[in-house]
């Protein structure tokens, strides 16, 4: 693993020049995905500012491009039409004032008449590295670049830690109002949402109070990233709580949760109908954001981060990594979400092929499942040894999922195998193949399962139990790698 020094990490970037050659670099390595937004150079982690803008779906991404290293972050900016296929379209929000000197962090967008408005994090760090975190604004103008408001929507507030950002506005019809959920950290070290409303979306901020989600008083150290959705009637809350172990996650300390519930704005309280569960049960999945401006009631749209803090990836030897999910729709199913890939995702398979023991590099894989135990190996070597071993325990309901077999290892110490409890027998998986992740949509997207794998040339079999029934296609790429400034 490459030592960076502060300096490096934080070096500020001036222009195209200084990246194309990292840039160029990376575009033949073997694991640059085909369906999935992944950096143009270095670093990237959270999906920022996701929503639906005059015909235009904007996704951004939080991105260090200097290498495959948490430093400087820009905002990265892609756009689709279609939440499938995905076009660069530059750098999108740059640290370039007071407040954000140390990086723009998360946020969220949101649009309204003929404007699309950013919000973010300005991550403010004075000489000796003391951190201030600003709730800041941007407006894109007509060349689609941000135009930033001169200052700050508010700072933090002196009653809680240094760890207050990612704004997440919304708009609530019934008190006509937007309110901006912030991840914090209050002064005990526990996680906490703050609340803050205004009847303008760009002016008038004021503190309305500290969410309350009853039950979850003591949960994680640090609640990142805060989203809150309505699906069908119901409230859905999802966080990213870290700083603390859940059972089932082995030794991670970074999740991404979820609860459905009611908000009550009067009294900020998120009252949960049922115990949290997991947006993704898979080694790899954080910082999930729904898109805003989605017209129909009864679905969310999410995309996630395949990745975790502090975690590290096989290309970073490639001075890259990270990889945003594919888009997926959530339905309100009974007590859970129900999850899959988005609509017409179908329209990128290209040719069905053979079930013959061997994966395309990328495409997707569905299997049906006979009655009993099933063992499916993905990525095995030609002669059936090694790689992701996903074996499913009829009796116990639990799939298990084994990385420690493929040939690149990492995040070792973070776990290596995970578990996913079935609400009932398996029945099929459809698993998304790019070329260093998998995706895993379960007994008809109850549970998700996301991970990085980083299969070498000679793993690119499979092996399955007798009786089950798989149907494997090549998908056409939907991410263009090209290098946009
Ligand atoms: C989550 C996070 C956010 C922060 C951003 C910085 O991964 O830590 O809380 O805004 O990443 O890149």
């Amino acid at each position: 693993m490459r030592e960076w020094t502060r300096e490096e990490r934080y070096r500020v970037l001036h222009s195209a020049d200084e990246i194309i050659d990292l840039h160029d670099k990376i575009v033949s390595s073997d694991y640059r995905q085909k369906f999935h937004v992944q950096p143009i150079t270095g670093l990237s982690s959270d999906p920022n500012g996701f929503g639906y803008h005059n015909g235009i779906w904007h996704l951004y991404y939080q991105w260090c491009p200097w290498g495959a290293v948490h430093g400087l972050k820009y905002w990265y900016h892609a756009t689709s039409t279609d939440l499938i296929h995905w076009t660069n379209a530059g750098v999108g929000l740059w640290p370039d004032t007071v407040y954000d000197n140390r990086g723009t962090h998360s946020g969220s967008a949101f649009s309204k008449g003929d404007d699309l408005y950013l919000f973010y994090t300005g991550n403010h760090r004075d000489e000796d590295w003391t951190r201030t975190p600003y709730t800041c604004a941007a407006k894109l103008g007509e060349d689609g670049k941000p135009v930033k408001l001169p200052k700050p929507l508010f700072g933090p507030r002196p009653d809680y830690s240094e760890h207050q950002r990612d704004p997440k506005i919304v708009y609530v019809p019934s008190k006509d109002k937007y309110f901006i959920f912030i991840g914090a950290q209050n002064l005990d070290l526990k996680g906490r949402a703050l609340i803050y409303e205004s009847d303008s979306l760009l002016e008038g901020w004021k503190f309305a109070g500290e969410l309350k989600v009853p039950g979850f008083e003591d949960f994680g150290g640090m609640w990142e990233c805060p989203c809150i959705v309505n699906i069908s009637g119901k409230d859905v809350l999802i966080f990213s709580p870290q700083y603390t172990k859940l059972p089932g996650r082995a030794e991670s300390t970074n999740h991404n949760i979820y609860l459905i519930g009611k908000m009550d704005y009067d009294t900020l309280t998120f009252t949960p109908e049922g115990d949290y569960r997991f947006l993704d049960f898979g080694f790899d999945f954080y910082a999930a954001q729904f898109a805003a401006n989605v017209s129909d009631p009864d679905k969310a749209i999410l995309i996630g981060w395949i990745g975790l803090p502090d975690n590290h990836y096989p290309t970073e030897e490639e001075d890259w990594e990270g990889s945003m999910s594919v888009v997926r729709e959530l339905r309100l199913g009974d007590g859970q979400l129900i999850a899959s890939p988005v609509e017409g995702f179908e329209q990128l398979r290209d040719k069905e092929l053979p079930a013959d023991g061997t994966l395309p590099a990328f495409g997707e894989f569905l299997l049906k499942a006979g009655a009993g135990d099933m063992d499916l190996n993905l990525f095995t070597k030609a002669d059936g040894t090694g790689g992701l071993k996903i074996h499913y325990d009829d009796a116990a309901k639990t799939l298990t999922v084994d990385k420690r077999g493929m040939e690149k290892r990492f995040n070792q110490n973070v776990g290596e195998v995970l578990e996913v409890p079935l609400d009932r027998a398996l029945s099929d998986i459809r698993v998304l193949i790019d070329r260093c992740s998998v995706e895993m949509f379960i007994n008809g997207g109850e549970a998700t399962f996301t991970a990085h794998v980083y299969p070498t040339k000679d793993e690119h079999n499979y092996t399955v139990t007798e009786g089950a029934c798989v149907t494997i296609y090549s998908l056409k790429p939907s991410v263009k790698d090209d290098f946009v400034f």
